[in-house]
């Protein structure tokens, strides 16, 4: 997989203009005009993408028109289908990495500048909560992480990735057309299958989120059972759900763009006005009975929602309300 061009290169403005009218052509004196460019470099910048997989028809007095380009992750097309930003995005695609999340922390102690995004086709040691492994093959799905500077008091971070997952949750259904759901705290689901999972990590210094990493898994186009058969069972990707795999790089530039949006509203404070409705919209568990461990001991209980930290309220089995910062949450099979 090529790495990511700069978002000035001349391909990715040919390739958004031609994305940006893919049903039709774009004459080739537009883009030389729009590039301050000769016809014949926009021909040698479009060779480059020939080279990536992309294949254009030439018709004579309308131009080109984008003919085929690649279905696996493509850096290029993922940036051209990605609106330039105000601060540009730092965009960093691999092949292969150890983990996403691992590597935009280097970067971000490297000096990167913020925002940032590192994507990868497979992580030999894709991480989840709990210091479990996230299974990341190179199948389709997406591994993804994203480095920011918030400056913004730690306990904020819970209820961050709770309005991360209900963004994404908010998009998979616009999407796909279907109904996800997000189980406190970090899960995206199918019914009771989990088709994403987010971790969130940050360096604090003096009381303040000095570097937040955003970790994505997002089971995207594997097919049914490639996954190992213990998780299979639990584990379900949104070509499975559909029955129909989605455009990979379309749907990564639209959960970068969705993420990026989501951060800006977060550190503004704007998500206020929406986030109470969007999680009654998604959260799964809500008057669920479920189980949750806190530290050694099993709480029994029926889900009632979250309070403005984040934390989930849980109406015990021993009838008192409780709120919860952290743990893990199982729907329960006991009658509480
Ligand atoms: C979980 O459900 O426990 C969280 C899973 C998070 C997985 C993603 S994949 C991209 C990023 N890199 C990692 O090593 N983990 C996160």
């Amino acid at each position: 997989m090529p790495r990511a061009h700069p978002s000035s290169s001349p391909e990715i403005t040919i390739l958004r203009a031609l994305l940006e009218n893919e049903s039709g052509y774009v004459s080739g004196a537009a883009l030389a005009k729009t590039l301050s460019m000769s016809r014949v470099a926009v021909w040698q910048h479009m060779e480059k993408l020939r080279e990536q997989g992309f294949t254009f028809e030439a018709v004579r007095a309308r131009g080109y028109r984008l003919a085929t380009r690649p279905t696996g992750l493509n850096p290029a097309t993922i940036e051209a289908f990605l609106p330039p930003r105000k601060p540009a995005l730092g965009f960093v695609c691999l092949e292969t990495v150890d983990s996403t999340n691992d590597e935009a922390a280097r970067q971000l102690a490297a000096g990167h500048t913020v925002p940032f995004v590192v994507i990868a086709g497979q992580q030999t040691r894709g991480r989840g909560r709990f210091g479990r492994t996230w299974h990341s093959e190179a199948n389709g799905n997406l591994y993804l992480s994203f480095a920011f500077r918030p400056q913004l008091p730690p306990g904020r971070m819970q209820t961050f990735t709770l309005w991360m997952g209900v963004n994404l949750c908010d998009l998979v259904a616009s999407f796909t057309q279907t109904t996800p759901g997000l189980k406190w705290p970090n899960d995206i689901l199918f019914d009771e299958r989990k088709a994403g999972g987010m971790l969130t990590e940050a360096r604090i210094d003096a009381d303040q989120i000095r570097d937040l990493v955003f970790g994505l898994g997002l089971n995207t186009n594997s097919p049914a059972g490639s996954l190992p058969h213990d998780i299979a069972r639990r584990a379900i990707s949104l070509a499975e759900h559909t029955n129909s795999p989605l455009d990979l790089n379309k749907f990564a530039a639209a959960v970068i763009g969705r993420v990026l949006d989501a951060y800006e509203q977060f550190v503004s404070g704007e998500y206020k006005k929406t986030f109470a409705d969007l999680w009654n919209r998604f959260d799964f568990l809500k008057g669920k009975p479920v189980s949750l461990l806190h530290g050694n001991h099993p709480v029994h209980g029926i889900a009632l929602g979250i309070d403005e930290e984040g934390s989930l309220i849980v109406r015990t089995d021993r009838g008192k309300t409780e709120r919860f910062r952290a743990g893990e949450v199982t729907l329960s099979k006991k009658p509480v």
